[in-house]
């Protein structure tokens, strides 16, 4: 296991990633100036339909002001950002790489959100919080990095309240082999896809009762075909954060979707009582 999160560590390096950062950041204005999540989503929603995304999932999540919510996988933090600022729940996030907590630290001072939103180095399958700590689970575009899906679920259901909720948006494969590489893998030694039938199996006897289960490619195939007609993206992008090789990722994911290789789901589980 180490030796794969090895790989997915080498994937996210982004070394120099918050220099870059600030680097490209002057583009919205001073070093001092107040950013919003949505200045930001350009560059910190690191998943298929950005900011979107991730409204629609902490809508369908049912995510409240008082609700204490985690991000796994939690990338430079854009999606962590938005929830709290847009429904004033505590947020925290953790993630493997190292360079994505510090940029994600650096970015939730610039929107002046460091009491409400925090972030710490671990991994998914070792969450370093306490049985039932959160209210809600959100896990966006991380499960293909991830071999352990049982140990993952299960993870996810030992920090969770009973009755709380699991909100996943992840990549699923449609039986057809991937063009490499794509934004979670440069080839397909870290990329554990599963079909969206078999990711519900592995939920379920984690804990978890399944509320909705959708498949979203289409929305996705739609973003996909938007993007390619309005050419290339404006400066600054996700070319910051992954490197000039990000179009081509992106392309290949794009590609991945339109030819029905890849898909996209959507599902919200229940947390359930656990026999101990
Ligand atoms: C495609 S990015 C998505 C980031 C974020 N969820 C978002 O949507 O903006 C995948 C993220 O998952 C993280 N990740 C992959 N495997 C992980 C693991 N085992 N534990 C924690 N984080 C992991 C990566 O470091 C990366 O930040």
């Amino acid at each position: 296991m180490t030796d794969e999160l090895d790989g997915v560590r080498d994937h996210y390096r982004a070394t120099g990633l918050t220099e870059r950062l600030k680097t490209a950041l002057s583009a919205f204005g001073p070093e001092h100036q107040r950013l919003t999540p949505q200045h930001l989503g350009v560059l910190d929603q690191f998943h298929t339909r950005g900011l979107a995304a991730t409204a629609e999932l902490a809508k369908l999540a049912g995510i409240t002001a008082d609700a204490s919510v985690l991000d796994v996988g939690s990338g430079v933090g854009g999606p962590a950002r938005f929830l709290a600022a847009t429904y004033g729940c505590r947020v925290t996030g953790i993630d493997l790489s190292e360079p994505f907590v510090e940029a994600a630290r650096y970015l939730t001072e610039r929107t002046g959100q460091s009491g409400h939103v925090s972030f710490q180095c671990a991994s998914a399958l070792a969450l370093p919080f306490d049985d039932g700590s959160f209210d809600i689970a959100l896990l966006q575009h991380v499960a293909m990095n991830i071999a352990d899906r049982a140990r993952l679920y299960r993870e996810i259901r030992r920090v969770l309240k009973t009755g709380g909720r699991f909100a996943t948006f992840d990549v699923v494969t449609n039986g057809g082999e991937p063009y490499y590489p794509v934004p979670w893998a440069r080839t397909p030694v870290t990329s554990f896809l599963m079909s969206a039938a078999a990711t519900r199996e592995a939920v379920e006897p984690a804990g978890f009762r399944t509320l909705i289960c959708q498949d979203d490619s289409e929305a996705a195939k739609a973003w996909i075909t938007q993007m390619r007609a309005s050419g290339p993206p404006p400066s600054p992008n996700l070319s910051v954060v992954m490197g000039s090789d990000f179009a081509q990722l992106a392309a290949n994911l794009g590609r991945n979707l339109l030819e029905g290789r890849l898909g996209i789901l959507t599902a919200v589980f229940e947390a359930m009582p656990i026999n101990s």
